[in-house]
């Protein structure tokens, strides 16, 4: 019979459980963070009909061009797993009629997203990202405030990167510079790789994003967008970068910067960090004004950005992290076949008080209990043995020093409060000082 070998399809993978505390410490942040600022969670499905993604994102991106998963489904409709959440957003910010209550709506996401590209170091082909959209607002401080957020979001993990910055002009201005810069490229399109001979027809914006060697030298005598913004947009990016500066934020203007994705308009940015090799953007968003009307929705302005979580984790320190970990605050250990039901009892009523207590059922020797106690760094260890169930008084053991004495029940409980052990997960001091 053959041999049956099952494992993750390439490009996903499992998250193990030592792993999580690094995603539920990013998690709870941008939560913490991200609501500080006035933005609301929005789930949206990971389901959506492929039609969105080819007009939102665009149908000469690599993305809608080559890197969706999508299929037919029972009714013969066309469906794609999200490869971002910025057209999902929208769609529901239309679908739901939310520009009725006028204003910003601020919205922030959390979940796996899905493209089929090529394997490589931080690049997933089930990825996460945790995204925030503001929708409503063309001011130039929406960029800063938002900006500011995420890169407070990424200092308070202990993560260093930089900022980097670009306008790409908008619907007045690009045009006119695609057309000019169509004409330059057509001057070099013989010693062009074939990428860029494919891209300068149908996005020469992305030629700028190519990383072949021998293509570098013409690509620097290009034109670049900053030289033909029109008043309005060369403005615009002027006062971001004022609100940038008076919010203390460094940054770096690149007028070489390009997106991914078609919708967008004037301020495009990533974060990016030199510790993760050549997929060093750690984060990356800007303007969308147009999204909206092309999804059948009112003219809108908008502005958001994404952050990619398996990166992030690649990044954290495990010191940070490991604050994290559901350390148990007492394992009960017993011995005998006696001392098994009270060992239950008191597990149970531990955790009813609010504290973080687990048993081994199938038992094992004194030294064998120790030792998984250990292994999940419990504070304490309380031990019952069949002498001790008479008399309810049980020896405590602290693992930090090894130190052991004798309590009741009650003596225990008041002692746990006096050590103010946290009866949920989390060191509340490595908490703050992250945040300060
Ligand atoms: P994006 O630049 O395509 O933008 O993705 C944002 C971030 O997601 C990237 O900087 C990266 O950290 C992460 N990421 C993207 N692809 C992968 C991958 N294959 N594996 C691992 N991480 C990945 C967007 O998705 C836009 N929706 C951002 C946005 C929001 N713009 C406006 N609002």
């Amino acid at each position: 019979m053959e041999e049956l070998s099952l494992t993750t399809v390439a490009g996903t993978r499992d998250i193990l459980p030592e792993e999580m505390p690094c995603w539920h410490l990013i998690e709870d942040r941008a939560r913490r963070i991200f609501s500080q600022y006035g933005f609301l969670e929005i789930r949206t499905p990971l389901l959506e009909s492929t039609e969105l993604f080819a007009r939102g994102i665009g149908g000469d991106t690599d993305i809608v061009g080559k890197e969706m998963y999508t299929f037919l489904d029972q009714s013969g409709k066309s469906i794609t797993l999200r490869p971002e959440a910025t057209a999902s957003v929208v769609r529901a910010y239309v679908q739901h009629a939310m520009y009725r209550t006028g204003g910003m709506t601020k919205l922030y996401y959390l979940g796996p997203m899905f493209r089929h590209e090529k394997k490589q170091k931080g690049r997933w082909r089930q990825f996460y990202q945790v995204g925030a959209e503001v929708i409503g607002s063309g001011h130039p401080a929406v960029e800063a405030e938002v900006i500011e957020m995420v890169m407070r979001f990424v200092a308070s993990l202990g993560i260093n990167a930089g900022l980097k910055v670009n306008s790409v002009g908008d619907r007045n201005c690009r045009p006119a510079y695609l057309d000019l810069l169509r004409h330059e490229i057509s001057r070099y399109l013989p010693q062009l790789c074939p990428d860029c001979r494919r891209r300068a027809e149908t996005n020469p914006l992305r030629v700028f994003d190519c990383k072949t060697e021998s293509c570098q030298i013409h690509i620097g005598k290009l034109p670049l967008i900053a030289d033909h913004l029109c008043g309005d947009c060369a403005d615009h990016f002027r006062r971001v970068q004022g609100y940038l500066q008076d919010a203390g934020i460094s940054y770096e203007v690149v007028p070489r910067l390009v997106r991914g994705l078609d919708y967008y308009v004037r301020t495009a940015f990533e974060i990016v960090s030199g510790e993760l090799g050549s997929q060093n953007a750690l984060a990356g968003g800007g303007r969308y004004d147009g999204l909206s009307e092309v999804l059948g929705g009112p003219a809108t302005e908008a502005f958001g950005f994404a952050i990619g979580l398996d990166r992030m984790v690649m990044l954290l320190s495990q010191e940070a992290s490991s604050a994290w970990l559901t350390k148990p605050d007492v394992v009960v250990v017993h011995l005998g076949e006696a001392a098994f039901s009270r060992a239950w009892e008191v597990t149970r009523e531990l955790r009813r008080q609010g504290w973080t207590c687990f048993m081994e059922f199938s038992g094992g020797s004194l030294k064998s209990q120790m030792r998984m106690a250990n292994r999940i760094q419990a504070s304490h260890v309380l031990i019952i043995g069949e002498n001790e169930l008479s008399k309810g008084q049980y020896p405590i053991k602290r693992l930090s020093d090894s130190q052991q004495w004798e309590v009741s029940l009650d003596e225990l409980i008041s002692y746990l409060k006096s050590t103010n052990a946290p009866a949920l997960p989390g060191s509340k001091s490595v908490e703050r000082s992250l945040l300060d």
